[in-house]
């Protein structure tokens, strides 16, 4: 999967969603998510952000390290 870091807060500009192939990514109060199943992993959304928000899950720096969590904590209801 690829996940959203912590610049998207607040930003959520929201490119992202149009890059997407498949619609993994969705829309939080204050961040976008890329939901962990349903992305194919294809990175079109990864150059595209303006704040350079997403990464690779295996390149996510240490202090973001708590994103891979929260995008995945982000549809345990849905
Ligand atoms: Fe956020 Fe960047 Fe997408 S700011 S909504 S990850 S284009």
């Amino acid at each position: 999967t690829l996940v959203i870091t912590s610049t998207c807060i607040d930003v959520k500009d929201g490119i992202c969603t149009t890059a997407c192939p498949v619609d993994c990514i969705y829309e939080g109060e204050r961040m976008f998510y890329i939901h962990p199943t349903e992305c194919i992993e294809c990175g079109m959304c990864e150059s595209i952000c303006p704040v350079d928000a997403i990464r690779y899950a295996d390149e996510v720096e240490e202090s973001q390290r708590p994103f891979l969590a929260l995008n995945e904590a982000a549809f345990h209801d849905a």
